[in-house]
């Protein structure tokens, strides 16, 4: 972009520019805010001009593309920002933030991209937006000393997880499974993964943070305050500012782990039925995931699969012993036992082959991409055979469908839900997500699975939380409520903030927001609104 240093000072081109028609000013709002980002930045980090992608640039697309991680929102006709900055300095930000402000943008801040509705690149609130995209800003600093790292939020989880096991093979941290998830949006919003049960969420071993809020100012804990630490650690990152590192405290882990993961196509409703009686009650070591899908026989017979996936903290004998005894039904044999070290386990949970390097936790292309979508709910009470039978054949019924079980309990039931915003703590047996993805393409497909989605969900309603259904932040679903950034954006917000954080977090976080952020320009679809608004 060749732009006159002193263009600033043409009053009459100035002038001339706001009476453009509208059809000129979204390429003029372009070079005002691009202008205005140089004029900001800290003049010892300049924004080079590699750094800066408009939409006519050859290399907009891919660097667009490279993190959308759901192609859902990798269409034509997505909406895309009017400029993505590569930010590779702290200033960086805060010159966005406060461009954006005078030019009245819309941000939004990309550190992995795994948002379930992509909320960190698209929008379709017809307010032009650009993009601040974090993956320059991803270093990891690790302190055996004292057991805590310091992560970039355009760190993934892979490349934490790579760090740690480099320096320590008793160390990890509790975050989730998928590799190329990043941190910023990961921990904002919760983090569980098959540690929960022994240590909880990413959110509750986190000690510190670095965060550019809406004055750019860059704040950490201290400066920060308790409130506003709180809401950032669990109440989306996004609401308040741009989080631009964690502090971590990592966690203990034995030098041997043991994994299996087993499937069965048989006694189904009777396996199904042990497992939510026991998985939330299991010894806190032992993380026991139950996936569901439909595959078809050799005869074109529909049958559910189900995989019992696990992480066991301890050896195979003792994992062996302890789930014949509260688990007979799984039929658990030595021989389906695994042991090996904790970050070998990262790669097996992603269905790695065994030996895969553990290098393939730096690579930051995804296993698998495609359109999808993901709801997600709480049990609170067994379900019963009958319960089970009938979801299964629902299942059946409707295509593509994936169910997840993930156990709760363990010391995930020891935390308060108020400790932080994220409050589905004890009382819950597991979380359900549902995961739909499909390989055609074109409008009517994704209707048509979007459909079954919506479908499967209605048919859920009796064996999940009610009033209110809740819902798990990380897994965003839009069509479980969204907020216009009008008048009625607090009543709005209540539908699924009330879900996602419960009544009184909610109003914790609207309080929180209400201070740092009266003016609401940390806005999305789904973000923490004002009290007055
Ligand atoms: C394949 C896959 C596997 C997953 N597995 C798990 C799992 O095991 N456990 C789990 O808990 N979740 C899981 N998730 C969900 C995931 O945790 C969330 O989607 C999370 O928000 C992704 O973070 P991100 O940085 O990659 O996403 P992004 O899309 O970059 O961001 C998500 C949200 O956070 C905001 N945000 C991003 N960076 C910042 C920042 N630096 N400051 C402020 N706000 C920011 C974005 O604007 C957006 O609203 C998975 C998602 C996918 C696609
Ligand atoms: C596209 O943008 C990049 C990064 O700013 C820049 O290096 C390149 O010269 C631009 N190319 C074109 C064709 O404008
Ligand atoms: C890690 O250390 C490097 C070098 O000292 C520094 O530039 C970087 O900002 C540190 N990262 C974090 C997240 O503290
Ligand atoms: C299914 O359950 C029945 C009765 O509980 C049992 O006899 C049978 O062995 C089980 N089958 C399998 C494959 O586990
Ligand atoms: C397995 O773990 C149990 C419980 O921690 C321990 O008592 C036992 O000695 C271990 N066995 C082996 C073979 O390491
Ligand atoms: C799904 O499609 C069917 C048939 O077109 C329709 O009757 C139903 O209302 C739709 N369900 C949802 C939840 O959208």
């Amino acid at each position: 972009m060749a732009i006159s240093n002193t263009f600033d000072f043409i009053f009459p081109l100035l002038i001339v520019l706001i009476f453009i028609q509208s059809s000129a000013t979204s390429a003029s709002i372009t070079d005002r805010f691009a202008r205005c980002l140089n004029n900001r930045a800290n003049p010892s980090f300049p924004i080079n001009e590699e750094q800066l992608y408009t939409p006519d640039n050859s290399s907009f697309p891919s660097i667009f593309q490279s993190y959308i991680r759901n192609l859902r929102f990798n269409k034509p006709t997505t909406p895309k920002p009017i400029i993505i900055i590569t930010a590779s300095h702290a200033s960086h930000i805060q010159a966005a933030v406060l461009c954006a402000k005078k030019h009245r943008l819309l941000m939004k801040t990309r550190s992995g991209g795994h948002d379930y509705e992509g909320l960190s690149y698209t929008s379709n609130s017809n307010r032009p937006f650009f993009l601040v995209d974090m993956f320059k800003l991803r270093s990891i600093n690790i302190s055996m000393e004292d057991e805590t790292a310091w992560v970039q939020s355009g760190a993934t989880l892979g490349e934490v997880y790579y760090r740690i096991a480099e320096k320590s093979n008793v160390h990890a941290f509790p975050a989730g499974v998928c590799p190329t998830v990043g941190v910023g949006g990961h921990f904002s919003g919760g983090g569980y993964g098959n540690l929960m049960r022994k240590y909880g969420l990413s959110i509750d071993n986190i000690d510190d943070v670095q965060l550019i809020n809406v004055k750019g100012k860059l704040l950490n804990r201290k400066s920060m305050g308790e409130d506003l630490f709180w809401a950032i650690t669990g109440g989306g990152g996004v609401s308040f500012g741009v989080i631009l590192a964690y502090k971590i405290k990592l966690v203990r882990v034995p030098t041997l782990v043991t994994v299996f993961n087993i499937e069965r196509t048989s006694n189904l409703s009777t396996i199904a039925y042990r497992w939510i009686q026991v998985a939330d009650k299991l010894h806190k070591d032992v993380f026991l995931r139950m996936n569901f899908d439909v595959v078809k026989t050799t005869s074109g017979e529909k049958i559910i699969r189900a995989e019992f996936l696990t992480l066991y903290l301890g050896n195979s004998t003792s994992l062996v012993t302890l789930l014949s005894k509260d688990f007979p039904e799984l039929g658990l044999k030595k021989s389906d036992c695994i042991e090996m070290s904790w970050i070998e386990s990262v790669l097996f949970y992603r269905n790695f082959p065994i030996g895969t390097p553990t290098t393939v936790l730096l690579s930051r292309t995804p296993q698998n991409l495609n359109p999808l979508k993901i709801k997600s709910d709480y049990v609170e009470a067994p379900i019963l055979k009958e319960g089970f039978e009938f979801i299964f054949e629902k299942m059946k019924e409707l295509e593509n469908q994936m169910l997840s079980f993930n156990p709760y309990g363990g010391r995930m039931s020891e935390i308060s839900e108020f400790s932080k915003p994220f409050p589905h703590r004890s009382g819950n047996i597991a979380k359900i997500q549902y995961e739909i993805n499909w390989e055609e393409r074109g409008v009517e497909a994704e209707n048509r699975n979007l459909n079954f989605t919506k479908m499967m969900y209605d048919y859920m309603t009796p064996f999940v939380s009610k009033n209110p259904r809740r819902a798990f932040l990380n897994y965003r679903d839009l069509d479980i409520g969204v907020n216009s950034h009008g008048k009625n954006a607090y009543v709005e917000g209540m539908v699924y903030g009330y879900k996602y954080f419960k009544e009184r977090n909610y109003k914790r976080l609207t309080a929180v927001k209400t201070l740092v952020d009266p003016e609401n320009f940390f806005w999305n679809e789904q973000s923490i609104p004002t009290l007055s608004s």
